[in-house]
């Protein structure tokens, strides 16, 4: 390791809070699908800041969407008006649930407003049972939402809470894909569920159709809203501008945030016209939120994914994919393979858990995390990845990615999950 890695490093371990099992690596630059070291090796990306960088790093659309705003008008309150933020706005809206945005920093902000939104929504209804009337979110086990506390209340991962009990009232949690849970969960108190069409940080866990299906069904019949979290599934990732079309259902509010800016900070809240006028002046607020050299980092990525022919070749480049990741399997070196679009999980060993939990617990009962061995090994060799349990190794490659990155990688995995590192 260089004097320059060292020191960057080092200064993270004087001054930064130790919130993070970073990897001894610091990053001095990034072009496309490479980031590259203090040292000057060149790493090819396949988490892309866990999915932030969609189109690679430093694209030139957003690096010059960035500069000539920061250079024109870099920040205005939420008092006034900018053309940035209007634009993104209606970018997203006219490209999903056709209502209105409200934009802040991050994904859960973005779902922080969403669930505020819902519980104001119960609020308004004014029909049900309770003190609070109409409050209580459904969501489901194994889900991530964000680190707030009404974020982290909504994440049904118990070592994630714990620490920070009490938790939120007013949040039901079900287990995946079980529709018979979510119909018993659904009582006249219910203003909202609130769910990742693919969950993410859980191992990428695609929901079934029939319990997508379910959740449309039972909140119309019940008058409660839909919430996608397609923070981590949105702009492009599995194939599709948003994972919901792949369903053919629409939720009545989804929330974005990750690719949105092509690498700015940036979250969004959507609502289908019905719902875009439940937050009213005073309710709601951010202060970075809907910056001018976000918004216009964002209009920049909606102006690439948008591209005649651009989510085709991700759909192409993830079939492709899917069929290396196969091969795999039939290999014998995974035993599961799931995913959609450009977003993959492999699990490694032991018979893969629906909730993704059982895989994991019975790996670090026997005191080994192989996906983590995998994680470092590739490392090593120039390869970004990122493992979500110690048997889960996720893919999140840019969609700009090409396909002998893809076989690079698949080359990496045979050598690394057949060899005795593994
Ligand atoms: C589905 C989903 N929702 C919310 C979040 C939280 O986003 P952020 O870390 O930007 O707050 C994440 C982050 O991984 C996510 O994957």
């Amino acid at each position: 390791m260089s004097e320059a890695s060292r020191d960057i490093i080092g200064l993270y371990d004087d001054y930064v809070m130790p919130t993070y099992a970073r990897q001894p690596v610091a990053f001095v630059r990034g072009e496309g699908c490479y980031l590259y070291d203090a040292e000057g090796n060149a790493c090819l990306d396949f988490i892309t800041g866990l999915s932030v960088n969609i189109l690679g790093h430093c694209h030139p659309a957003v690096v010059a969407a960035v500069q000539r705003q920061v250079a024109e008008l870099g920040h205005v309150s939420n008092l006034y008006h900018t053309r940035p933020g209007g634009e993104l706005a209606r970018l997203i809206s006219r490209n999903s649930l056709g209502g209105k945005v409200f934009f802040s920093n991050s994904g859960a902000e973005a779902n922080e407003c969403a669930i505020k939104l819902a519980r104001k929504f119960g609020r308004d209804s004014g029909d049900a049972a309770g003190a609070y009337g109409r409050h209580r979110i459904v969501v489901l086990e194994n889900g991530f939402h964000g680190r707030t506390m009404a974020t982290l209340t909504a994440t049904a991962q118990p070592a994630k809470q714990e620490p920070f009990r009490p938790l939120l009232p007013g949040f039901t949690y079900v287990p995946f894909n079980d529709t018979a849970a979510l119909e018993a969960a659904m009582g006249d108190d219910v203003c909202a569920v609130m769910l990742e069409p693919v969950q993410g940080e859980g191992g990428v866990y695609p929901l079934t159709q029939e319990f997508v299906d379910a959740a449309r069904r039972l909140t119309r019949e019940k008058g409660a809203l839909l919430i996608f979290d397609e923070v981590q599934t949105g702009m492009g990732r599995t194939g599709t501008l948003f994972a919901y079309e792949h369903y053919g259902v629409e939720p009545d509010v989804m929330t974005l945030a990750k690719g949105l800016g092509g690498g700015m900070p940036i979250g969004a809240t959507v609502a289908a016209p019905e719902y875009s006028q439940v937050l009213s002046a005073g309710l709601h607020g951010s202060t970075f939120g809907g910056g001018p050299v976000a918004c216009a980092a964002g209009v920049a990525v909606f102006g690439e994914l948008l591209a005649p022919g651009f989510l085709e070749s991700v759909r192409k480049k993830g079939n492709y994919m899917q069929s290396q990741l196969m091969e795999l399997a039939a290999d014998g070196l995974v035993v599961e393979v799931r995913g959609r679009g450009l977003m993959w999980a492999v699990e490694l060993t032991a018979a893969a858990a629906p909730d993704g939990a059982g895989a994991a617990a019975a790996a670090e009962a026997n005191g080994t995390a192989p996906a983590a061995a995998v994680v470092s090994a590739a490392l090593e060799q120039g390869i970004i990845l990122n493992n979500t349990s110690p048997t889960t190794l996720r893919f999140l490659p840019p969609l700009t990615v090409e396909m002998d990155m893809i076989d690079r990688v698949m080359d990496f995995l045979h050598g690394a999950l057949a060899g005795p590192s593994a």
